[in-house]
């Protein structure tokens, strides 16, 4: 793996980051356990949903033989309240016995068996958010070897119980004690969502050198108003943000909730849609072994992915935010082909939003349009034509497009 000597002169303190390990040179797919299971530990009167080993077997079961691994969705990652509340007496983290009485070694080696890959999460601080053993600074060198000597494959650092020195210590820190072990691990920063997100608290360029993604911004919740809020902090502050992303560095507005409880149809299409094109990670917190067939479908529509996997790695931005409550969202893509979403904000009934490939900056010439969600609509368009798109309250129109000839 590349280490690249960077210093940093910080408050006086000089540190050395790694750079770029070639990982992650398209969002992450997967699953992950918090927002459908929290910190449910409850094995007793709910073992088939509490936090356990079993739990994340079941997942990567699902994800081998209901076709998500072959769409890319490859990483199970274990959240918050797996770890037993007393270090070992070598002083290293371990699991809660009862729920992994196999050990995360033998959980990654099931997960290995399959062609997946194991996440992992700790908190930069005395504890978890939930109040589990957290990994202080004077313990960092020996989680970041524990995790790679169990076959770790991603670690999520959250921030709970920790100042903004000891992260500006800590974050840099495991990135280089995670390269140090010669394991490849995929890093997840939680750090820029505990400073606020934004500069000149936030800095993008050493997040981006020392991190594969990074929370930006609040916990997702199961509701169209949770999905409604971050999509709008991302687009307000897309001039920050958007550059910040590219292969191997990649903003996270987390966890996709499609297949739970609080969005309709409409909803779950325009949180895949976004995510797409907002190059975000793919990792699903859901229940995959009770899944309405509308759900995995969306989960698994073919051009979302692709668009969210584009190689080129350029996240998407708004456009338009029109006065009708319509906003047109746009990402470049490979092969001088792109990316459209017109979003409905609307609460009243389906909106006829007309406008021209000309009208959202597309140079003349003829375009190949194909609806992402009813796959079956391909239209041969100038860039002059005017069109009008019905998008229905709280959903979207999702368009992929290539030219095709001179004007
Ligand atoms: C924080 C994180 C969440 C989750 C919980 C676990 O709130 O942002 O994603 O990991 O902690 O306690």
């Amino acid at each position: 793996m590349e280490l690249v000597d960077l210093t940093l002169f910080l408050t006086g303190l000089s540190l050395t980051v790694a750079l770029d390990n070639g990982l992650l040179r398209t969002p992450p797919m997967g699953w992950m356990a918090w927002e459908r299971f929290r910190c449910d530990i409850d094995c007793t009167y709910d073992p088939k949903n509490c936090i356990s080993e079993g739990l994340f077997r079941d997942m990567a079961d699902r994800l081998v033989e209901d076709g998500w691994k072959e769409l890319g969705y490859e990483y199970v990652i274990i959240d918050d309240c797996w770890v037993s509340k007393q270090r070992d007496d070598q002083g290293r983290l371990q699991p809660d016995p009862t729920r992994f009485p196999g050990g995360i070694a033998k959980l990654a080696r099931y997960i290995h068996d399959r062609g997946l890959k194991l996440g992992i999460y700790s908190d930069m601080g005395s504890h978890t958010c939930m109040g589990f053993p957290g990994t202080t600074l004077d313990k960092i060198e020996i989680d970041a070897q524990t995790f790679a000597s169990w076959g770790v494959d991603y670690l999520k650092f959250d921030g709970c119980y920790s100042n903004p020195v000891e992260q500006m210590l800590g974050y840099p820190q495991m990135s280089k004690a995670l390269n140090a072990t010669g394991r490849p691990i995929a890093y997840s920063c939680s750090w820029p969502a505990y400073l606020g997100g934004l500069p000149p608290n936030v800095n993008y360029s050493l997040l981006g050198e020392i991190c594969h993604l990074w929370r930006n911004y609040d916990d997702i919740q199961d509701s169209w108003d949770s999905v409604q809020g971050i999509i709008e902090w991302f687009a307000s502050n897309q001039d920050v943000l958007q550059p910040a992303a590219g292969p191997g560095r990649w903003n996270d507005p987390d966890m996709l909730i499609i297949g739970n409880f609080g969005l309709s149809v409409e909803q779950a299409r325009s949180q895949m849609a976004l995510w797409a094109i907002m190059a975000a990670p793919l990792i699903m917190s859901n229940d995959l072994r009770n899944l309405d067939n509308w759900a995995t479908a969306i989960l698994q529509n073919k051009a979302a992915i692709a668009i969210n996997q584009d190689p080129l790695g350029i996240q998407g931005r708004r456009l338009v935010q029109e006065k009708s409550h319509i906003d047109v969202f746009w990402r470049p893509l490979s092969n001088s082909a792109s990316a459209l979403v017109f979003l409905s904000h609307r609460t009243d009934m389906p909106f006829l939003y007309h406008t021209s490939l000309a009208k959202l900056n597309y140079q003349p010439g003829n375009y190949m349009v194909y609806d992402v969600f009813t796959s079956s609509t391909v239209t041969r368009l100038k860039a002059s034509t005017d069109f009008t798109v019905s998008i229905n309250p709280t959903g979207v129109v999702m368009c992929f497009g290539h030219v095709t000839g001179a004007p």
